[in-house]
């Protein structure tokens, strides 16, 4: 059947639905909408044609791997401009996605990640050290401090290289560089195409910047096979070194390159972006941040952190959890129907419309969170919470074979971060006044988010 009309603002002519889009922050675009046409709406927006789903039964439905798939479109189409082929943004049915899939899943799951524990512990204690040394008076800007161990921990852990971000007073360049590209590549998803021809001058720009990343990547790899290292087992070696069982085939240069792009571009701003929510949403209810302090004075006291204490921290676990549901960096995922069907079993989608699953509409949906799902409340995790969730209700990282692969290297970092903060300072916003303003460049996160720490009365 043809199914029932998607409820739309009115169209414009030439530019359709375009107007209704701010050109900075798409997202916060379809929160407005979704307030005003609910659960399901479609919008025009010219190059393309958007469904936004907002509630947790529409959703659940996209999330099925055998009708609906990952939608590489919008902002992801446009960084392929630098990351190609690359996991994140390869279409389903690139060939380099299924090998980089079926070699580098195990080396990103749980247990690989346990080794990289010494890696992350050095990274953070430089960034303890810094902040001790710089005292109690110093505003820390969460966004650059966080960057800065986002990048390193990439870096050491997954390239055995050091972008030593923390011995330098401002970002280091593949940061700026990636930070400019992703302002332009944001800029260029929703303008008009005769418009985009007209900004040769910021293309180019863009691709100075991107040349010299990719540039950053080959110099690596090219050291690295100049000087094997046998004896490091990190995620460099197992790409120069694999075999995919299915197609007989290894990695190629440039696609090794475009994978390396790729965790430092997908994986720094998710990471830090949800350290700030977190330190925010901790900051913002004093009760949960108590909680997390007085689990980790319980599980280690003034003994340093180690590996087998990370299972312990559940408060903090939860806590993370809670601050992914509330806001996490990643807002939205496309999808797309692989034939044309029903959605909610009235609503007509083909192979074009890009499905926007809107996480906001998802995680605070009362049918799943209940009546108090605008709370933060990490105790909605805890004593079974977890356990009982419906499938697809808690989506930050992604769904299906399209999930996230730096999900377990990100929660280790972010816990270790955790203890290793909390077991020293106590922390403070720079300015109690802050109020929360959101910013998005490929990921959302605080804008302007600064906090102060002082040491724990004796926790030297
Ligand atoms: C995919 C979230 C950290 C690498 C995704 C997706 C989400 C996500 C939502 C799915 C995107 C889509 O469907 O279009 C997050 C969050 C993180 C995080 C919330 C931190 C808290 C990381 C880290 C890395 C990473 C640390 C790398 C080291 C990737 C890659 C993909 C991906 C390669 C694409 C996987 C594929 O399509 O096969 N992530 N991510 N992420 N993420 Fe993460």
């Amino acid at each position: 059947g043809e199914g029932l009309p998607i409820p739309h603002p009115p169209e414009k002519f030439i530019v359709g639905n375009l107007g209704e889009i701010d050109q900075t922050f798409a997202v916060s675009s379809f929160w407005r909408l979704a307030d005003i046409y609910g659960p399901i709406f479609s919008l025009n927006l010219v190059k393309r044609k958007v469904v936004v789903i907002s509630n947790y039964e529409l959703i659940n439905e996209v999330c099925d791997d055998s009708k609906y798939e990952k939608f590489v479109t919008g902002v992801q189409e446009n960084i392929r401009i630098f990351v190609k082929n690359g996991l994140f943004t390869a279409y389903g049915d690139e060939e380099e996605w299924g090998i980089a899939h079926r070699t580098l899943v195990p080396v990103f799951g749980p247990v690989h990640v346990r080794t990289m524990y010494p890696q992350m512990v050095d990274i953070l204690s430089q960034m303890v050290l810094r902040w001790d040394r710089f005292g109690p008076d110093h505003e820390i800007n969460t966004m650059d401090d966080f960057t800065r161990l986002a990048f390193d921990v990439i870096g050491l852990c997954a390239f055995n290289y050091r972008f030593n971000a923390f011995y330098a007073d401002n970002l280091i360049p593949f940061a700026q560089q990636l930070g400019e590209v992703l302002i332009e590549t944001g800029r260029r998803t929703n303008r008009l195409d005769i418009f985009n021809k007209i900004e040769y001058r910021s293309k180019k720009h863009m691709m100075d910047n991107i040349h010299a990343m990719w540039k950053t990547c080959d110099d690596i790899v090219a050291e690295r096979k100049a000087n094997p290292r046998p004896d490091v087992n990190d995620i460099l070696n197992v790409m120069l070194a694999a075999k995919d069982p299915v197609t007989g085939k290894g990695f190629t240069d440039e696609n090794i390159r475009y994978q390396m792009a790729t965790f430092l571009t997908a994986g720094h701003d998710t990471s830090a972006g949800t350290m700030m929510f977190l330190f925010y949403n901790l900051l913002q209810h004093p009760e949960a941040l108590q909680k997390c302090y007085a689990e980790v004075d319980e599980v280690l006291g003034d003994r340093p952190l180690e590996l087998d204490d990370i299972k312990n921290l559940k408060y903090i676990e939860a806590s993370i959890r809670e601050t992914l549901r509330f806001q996490g960096p990643i807002p939205v995922i496309n999808r797309h129907a692989k034939q044309t069907t029903l959605l909610g079993g009235k609503y007509k989608v083909t192979p074009q419309d890009a499905i926007v699953c809107n996480f906001k509409g998802l995680h605070n949906d009362p049918a799943v969170w209940g009546e108090d799902c605008r709370e933060f409340k990490p105790e909605r995790f805890l004593n079974g919470g977890w356990e009982a969730l419906p499938a697809n209700a808690w989506k930050p990282f992604g769904t299906g074979v399209r999930a996230c692969i730096g999900r377990y290297l990100a929660e280790q970092e972010i816990i270790i971060t955790m203890a290793m903060v909390l077991q020293r300072f106590i922390v403070e916003m720079a300015n109690p006044e802050y109020e929360l303003k959101v910013k998005s460049t490929l990921t959302i996160k605080p804008d302007h988010f600064n906090i102060k720490v002082r040491r724990r009365p004796g926790k030297d």
